[in-house]
């Protein structure tokens, strides 16, 4: 059984690198058009070029997820210059690494306003669109720190748990509607995010306690995004689906 995703409309956020890039490329591999927003749009428009380089269709914009009110700006001219959203990937994300006395309001405000505050308003914003045609997918890029948290990464971990309630809260009140909101939980995947740290003394001992110790690829959730995003996911609602190489067990 292949599955195909022709036809539908993708909107991945956070897709100029790391697991959003890889998104957008595998969901435009099984026949979706992809758009595609970040800050940095340079990057976007390069992804674009290649996805449309192997035959593909794809829309780039610049958006903050942390200014709520350019999101719904943004959203409105997807929908208008490239088409109606039928897959949201809500994958836009941040982390600082501290100890807990170390932590400011800056800090815990640029990750609970990207991770948590920003991830709200996006779904909000697609999901209203879709409720009103009475269809579609979001999936939430929660991780593996919503289920266990390690030493410094509480404000990350913290928003990441605000991710599940919302998928939770979502696949309540739309499920009905015919829209299915469901979370990724990742384990560790070497992106940007993680690079420096994983490459780091601290996080060679991290990977060393993993079960398999081995941090992923972004590749390995492929399959995963291709299937929430499809047809074929009709029954699956809320679910928090640990990604994480049986970490977290
Ligand atoms: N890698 C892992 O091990 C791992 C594990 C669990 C969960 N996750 C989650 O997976 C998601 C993707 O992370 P990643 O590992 O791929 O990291 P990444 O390579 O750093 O990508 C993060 C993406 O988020 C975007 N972003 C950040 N702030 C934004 C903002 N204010 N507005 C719009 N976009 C913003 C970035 O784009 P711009 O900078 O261009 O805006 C970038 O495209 C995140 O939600 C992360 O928490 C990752």
């Amino acid at each position: 059984m292949e599955l195909r995703l022709d036809g539908k409309i993708a909107l991945v956020t956070g897709g100029s690198s790391g697991l959003g890039e890889r998104f957008a490329t595998v969901l435009a591999e099984s026949g979706a058009r992809v758009a595609m927003a970040a800050r940095r749009l340079d990057r976007l428009e390069l992804l674009k070029a290649a996805i449309e380089k192997r035959g593909g269709s794809a829309y780039a914009i610049a958006l903050d997820v942390t200014k709520v009110a350019a999101i719904e700006e943004a959203v409105e001219k997807v929908e208008r210059e490239f088409g109606l959203i039928d897959v949201l990937v809500n994958n836009s994300g941040v982390g600082v690494t501290k100890p807990l006395g170390k932590y400011n309001e800056a800090d815990f405000d640029y990750v609970m306003d990207t991770n948590a505050k920003g991830a709200f308003f996006v779904a909000q914003s697609v999901g209203m669109r879709m409720l009103k045609r009475g269809s579609g997918r979001i999936i939430n890029i929660s991780s593996g720190a919503a289920i266990n948290p390690r030493p410094g990464v509480s404000v990350y971990a913290m928003s990441k748990v605000a991710v599940v309630q919302m998928t939770r809260s979502m696949a309540l009140e739309w499920g009905p509607s015919g829209i299915n909101v469901n979370a990724i939980c990742p384990g560790y995947i070497a992106t940007e995010l993680t690079r420096g740290h994983l490459a780091s003394e601290a996080g060679k001992k991290l990977i060393a306690t993993l079960p398999r110790k081995r941090a992923g690829k972004p590749a390995y959730l492929d399959g995963l995004i291709v299937y929430l995003a499809s047809d074929s996911s009709a029954f699956i609602n809320g679910a928090i689906i640990k990604a994480d190489d049986g970490d977290h067990l």
